[in-house]
């Protein structure tokens, strides 16, 4: 029989590997407590239609990349549904917002998420099929506040937080602005009109896309088409003054908060719901997968999806490409493993399955009473030759609690610390106050 593996683009995480994802999720978690997020978790499938209208059906991720099925009917009061595992969680948190009446608060809704999202692109480092991303929105109704500007550079500086407190090191903040849709339509027109004389010389792609959807010809990463979009107009000069006095705005808190940023006017990203700021997180490391994060503001979606005008903004990290980074730093600096506090060492006759099974409980027993203490501890085997006993803890344990006959009826331990070398008699009352030192 052949053996099963997981799915091409689809990874198991094991520790060690796991302990850095959970120190990545307890300190977003806890970055955005201080910035007052809520934690929002939606399903993940969710009806196609939503990412079709939400995303757009001419992107990358809705025409390509989705895994959709049809769901049959289990009863006559269902009907067969297409169904799409989320590539995004944007679309979803907006129809929730709607759903919810969110907006009927009056208030802003500072909303994040953690979870796995699906896109069948081609896997490479750093891009998978199933991936987890950190993300968060705020979004609400415009008397709330939502449509500052205030809010996209809090968004960003609190994203530059986030990434120090992680300790990614060397990330650059790209910031763009996409315009309104009115804005949009005049750029493109006039990238439309400035790709007529030199289409022909570019990539199939783009010649498809100068018809379709002339922006996403900037997503292009061709070599040969690079000196021709860098001679196409930039979405700067499309903007209107309102487009422009908000984005002045975002880089002026920016300014007065220290947070870095560079402008990259071909940063339009593959969603269609953005609207004015957009912004990536970049990071060296990572190779041609370099975004660490992307966003943007969405203030048209909600109602492209049904929902009351509720403009927004918001982001998602690949939590994948932040372990990359940190592994490839931690790799350069590597940190010594952590060690539990203590190692039980039953000591059993082997022989005596009685006698080996009493001790054994015996040390299940003390290693209750040590982990109530708030202690880490390893648990041995009583069958366990003492050598092998030492030989265990020492790569597991900082210390050695010998749990024999006489240390039993005598109530006094023996312990090892593993870095002095140094043995110690300890009473059984006061052995964990001793291991916690
Ligand atoms: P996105 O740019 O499609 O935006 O994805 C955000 C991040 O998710 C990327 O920068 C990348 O780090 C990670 N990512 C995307 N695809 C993959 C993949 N196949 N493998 C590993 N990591 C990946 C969004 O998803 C928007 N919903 C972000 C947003 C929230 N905009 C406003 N609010």
């Amino acid at each position: 029989m052949s053996t099963l593996k997981a799915v091409r683009g689809t990874r198991d995480m094991l520790p060690p590997e796991t302990a850095l994802w959970n120190r990545i999720e307890a300190t977003a978690r806890d970055v955005f407590a201080r910035y007052n997020f809520g934690e929002i978790r939606t399903p993940v499938f969710e009806d196609t239609a939503l990412f079709a209208r939400g995303v757009g059906e001419e992107t990358d991720i809705v025409s390509k990349e989705m895994y959709t099925w049809e769901d049959r009917a289990r009863a006559q009061s269902e009907k067969t549904q297409t169904l799409t595992l989320r590539p995004e969680n944007t679309a979803g948190v907006v129809r929730a917002y709607i759903e919810h009446q969110l907006g009927e608060t009056g208030q802003l809704q500072k909303l994040y998420y953690i979870g796995p999202q699906f896109r069948r692109e081609r896997p490479q480092k750093g891009r998978y099929r199933q991936f987890s991303q950190i993300g968060a929105e705020v979004i609400g109704p415009p008397s709330a506040g939502s449509e500052s500007p205030l809010r996209d550079a809090e968004v960003l500086e609190m994203l530059a937080t986030l990434l120090d407190e992680l300790g990614i090191k060397g990330w650059t903040l790209e910031l763009n602005s996409v315009g309104s849709p009115t804005d949009r339509a005049r750029y493109n027109d006039a990238l439309r009109a400035a790709l007529v004389p030199v289409v022909s010389q570019m990539c199939a792609d783009c010649q498809r896309r100068a018809v379709t959807n002339p922006l996403r010809v900037l997503d292009c990463k061709v070599p040969a088409d690079q000196p021709i979009i860098e001679t196409l107009p930039v979405i700067a000069d499309s903007l209107d003054e309102e487009s422009k006095k908000h984005f002045a705005a975002v880089t002026t808190a920016l300014d007065a908060a220290g947070v870095p940023y560079t402008r990259n006017h071909r940063l339009v990203r593959g969603l269609d719901y953005y609207t004015r700021t957009t912004f990536e997180f970049t990071h060296g490391g990572l190779g041609a997968q370099n975004a660490l994060l992307g966003g943007g503001r969405y203030d048209g979606l909600s109602e492209a999806i049904g929902g009351p005008k509720a403009p927004g903004i918001g982001f998602a990290m690949g939590e994948d490409r932040l372990v990359l980074t940190l592994q490839a730093q931690e790799a350069a600096a590597p940190q010594v493993p952590q060690k539990v506090d203590a190692f039980i060492a039953p000591l059993g006759d082997a022989k005596d399955e009685i006698k080996l099974a009493q001790m054994n409980a015996a040390a299940l027993v003390l290693a209750r009473e040590l982990r109530h203490a708030g202690l880490w501890i390893e648990l041995g085997e009583g069958s366990f030759r003492l050598k092998k006993s030492f030989d265990v803890a020492d790569r597991t344990a900082r210390q050695i609690v010998i749990l024999g006959e006489d240390e039993l009826q005598s109530g006094i331990l023996t312990v090892k610390n593993f870095s002095t070398g140094v043995q110690t008699k300890v009473p059984r009352a006061e052995l964990a106050v001793f291991l916690s030192n």
